[in-house]
């Protein structure tokens, strides 16, 4: 069903450009804040970003307490360790330091400031009745858009669900969006993030929430990534193209999060919660399939798309352009070195073959691939789960 009118929260500050980070001690002191929960992970810890802005807090006089327990896909447990800290140090908010991880473990534990646990009675649309501490989100991976969005992804380590929770309350107040910070990342990190902004864009173009705040985000982050991402895989050290990717990044992030994502988001979190394969990498392996699947329902905009990633000549008619996109996005995981699934480190065939109904059960009950132009069944989806095997 269609919305009566369209919503759009994006946080209230977004500085963006190389150096953006350095502005973190201005932005606390505008909120007269004297201690902070730095949220982060081991991986920034060792490469140096949140050692950085730690560093920067405490010679400002303004105390950060490391959290740095996050990992991959953040879990409930993450979460409840955090506020345990938050709380025990008496923080007043939180930085968080890392890509989506340590961002939607930050907004998790900011909400939990001020609504009571458990977490899981949130997952689902608009449930938390009151806003948390004060974030400000700085991402080191272009990405997820997390910094941007109004979304927190949290797995339920006792039913082994990726929590999709979407509420107002979620939104960082401040994003430091510095692509400076994304130079460090490894191509296959660069790649499977760079595809996950890309199916935000697309996803967000053709949801059936898209309207008219989220469109011209969303084209162009695809543009973007059409633009940006084979360059900045094969040359790490590109700042422009780095600068690139990082906007479309924030740009998917502010589109999905406001018209939403669809079916590959919807199937790609079941994989990520049980086999752990890493979002944007599971987010690639579908695309293709999935695209495939829906484009009849929206040939219009799927031949945007298509244009937009040069997948045809520009003045190809819609039908051939649309499905035109499938090859194209085969092609870039192709030159992405993306794997198939059934080739992902961690995805058992005879483990992948039991769990298909329950991961199209839970592709259902996360509400996203009721917004794809063309809605599946369950059996459809584990038909496309086999598909993309
Ligand atoms: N909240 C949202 O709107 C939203 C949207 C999409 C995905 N997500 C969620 O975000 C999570 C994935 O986030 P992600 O893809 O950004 O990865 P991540 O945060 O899980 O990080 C993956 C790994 O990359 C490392 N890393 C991060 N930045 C790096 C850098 N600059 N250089 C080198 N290594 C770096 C980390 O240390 C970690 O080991 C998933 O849980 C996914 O479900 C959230
Ligand atoms: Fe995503």
């Amino acid at each position: 069903m269609l919305t009566p009118f369209g919503a759009f929260y994006v946080p209230a500050t977004i500085l963006i450009g190389g150096g953006a980070r350095r502005e973190v001690v201005a932005q606390l002191q505008r909120f007269l804040i004297q201690r902070v929960l730095l949220v982060t992970d081991v991986g920034m810890m060792q490469l140096g970003p949140a050692r950085e802005i730690a560093a920067l807090l405490e010679d400002a006089g303004i105390s950060a307490t490391i959290f740095d327990s996050v990992q991959p896909d953040p879990t409930d447990k993450n979460v409840a360790d955090g506020l345990a800290m938050y709380r025990s140090e008496g923080c007043q908010a939180l930085v968080a330091v890392g890509g989506g991880s340590p961002i939607d473990a930050a907004k998790a534990i900011s909400v939990l400031t001020a609504n009571s646990p458990p977490l899981s009675q949130y997952a689902g649309y608009h449930k938390i009745p009151r806003a948390g501490a004060p974030l400000i989100a700085i991402p080191t991976t272009a990405g997820t858009g997390s910094e941007a969005t109004k979304v927190s992804v949290i797995t339920d380590t006792e039913r082994d669900v990726k929590m999709m929770i979407l509420s107002v309350h979620l939104l960082p107040t401040i994003a430091l969006v510095d692509y400076e910070l994304t130079l460090t990342m490894p191509p296959a990190l660069t790649a499977a993030v760079g595809v996950d902004t890309l199916t935000h864009g697309i996803e967000a173009y053709v949801s059936r929430k898209a309207h008219g705040m989220t469109d011209p985000l969303a084209l162009s982050c695809i543009e973007l990534v059409a633009k940006h991402l084979r360059t900045v895989y094969r040359e790490p050290n590109n700042h422009e193209a780095r600068a690139g990717m990082m906007l479309a990044a924030c740009q998917g992030g502010m589109a999905f999060a406001n018209s939403s994502v669809c079916l590959v988001h919807g199937m790609s979190r079941p994989i990520g919660a049980v086999f752990h394969v890493p979002h944007g990498l599971s987010n690639a392996v579908l695309l293709p399939t999935v695209t495939q699947f829906s484009w009849r329902a929206s040939v219009e905009r799927y031949a945007k798309v298509a244009r937009l990633l040069g997948c045809c000549p520009f003045h190809t008619p819609d039908a051939r352009a649309a499905e035109s996109l499938v090859e194209g996005l085969q092609q870039l995981n192709t030159d992405l070195n993306v794997p198939r699934l059934r080739d992902c480190r961690g995805v058992e065939e005879a483990r992948f073959r039991v769990l298909l109904s329950k991961m199209a059960a839970d592709a259902l009950a996360s509400g996203s691939p009721q917004n794809n132009p063309r809605v599946p069944t369950a059996e459809e989806i584990v038909a496309l789960y086999e598909t993309a095997w």
